[in-house]
């Protein structure tokens, strides 16, 4: 009696990895396809998860927990880069161009805040999250959201005399903490 070949034998095999797999392949490539051109996430919704965020790490701040505030500057460094880049602002911002605000956010007050962070100079963070608070506000007022303010650090932390004011100084530096409604204060003096 010849015994059958078996090479066929595999097949069903195959078929059970393979079915699935390719299913999983077609489906996972159908979500990157449905996120890519889908329905964008709304700016309200990625700005929840910044300010839940921003609050965590003004906690870990205070708390001078330094895994937990380098692990949050790192979420919102992703926020600001993609999300926001992606998001749909809100039906009273459709004309406006939003990028300068963000990038204008991302390489000045942030920057100076994750920098602080990243070095471990918890001592600047204080400071720096000050300032990037009072920049959040600062964007919210531009955007006809006044109301929506990003308090700063939850309770003053014991100052550690290591607290140094940050070196650079911009025009478009927010005051911390200050209202910041007159801030031009033009003398014209008369012609004569
Ligand atoms: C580019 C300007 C801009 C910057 C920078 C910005 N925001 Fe916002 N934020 C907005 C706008 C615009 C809205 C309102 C969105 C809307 O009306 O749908 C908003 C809304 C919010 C809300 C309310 C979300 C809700 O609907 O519950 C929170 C919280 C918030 N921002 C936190 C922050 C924090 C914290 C920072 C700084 C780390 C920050 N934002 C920086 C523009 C900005």
């Amino acid at each position: 009696m010849a015994r059958e070949p078996i090479p066929r034998a595999a097949h069903p095999r195959a078929r059970r990895f393979l079915v699935p797999a390719l299913t999983g392949l077609v489906l996972g490539l159908a979500a990157a396809e449905a996120r890519a051109h889908g329905i964008p996430p709304r700016l309200a919704t990625v700005m929840t998860e910044v300010g839940e965020r921003f609050a965590s790490l003004g906690g870990a701040i205070a708390a001078r927990d330094d895994d937990l505030a380098r692990y949050q500057v790192r979420q919102i460094a992703e926020i600001l880069e993609r999300d926001m880049v992606l998001a749909t602002p809100p039906r009273p911002l459709y004309g406006m161009d939003l990028e300068p605000l963000r990038t204008g956010f991302r390489d000045g007050p942030w920057r100076a805040l994750q920098n602080a962070v990243d070095n471990h100079d918890l001592g600047a963070a204080v400071t720096t999250f000050e300032g990037a608070a009072a920049a959040c506000n600062e964007c919210h007022r531009t955007t006809g959201v006044p109301f929506l303010t990003v308090p700063g650090l939850p309770a003053a932390p014991k100052a550690s005399g290591k607290t140094r004011k940050p070196a650079t100084k911009t025009s478009a530096q927010p005051a911390p903490s200050a209202p910041a409604t007159t801030k031009s204060k033009v003398e014209s003096t008369p012609a004569r």
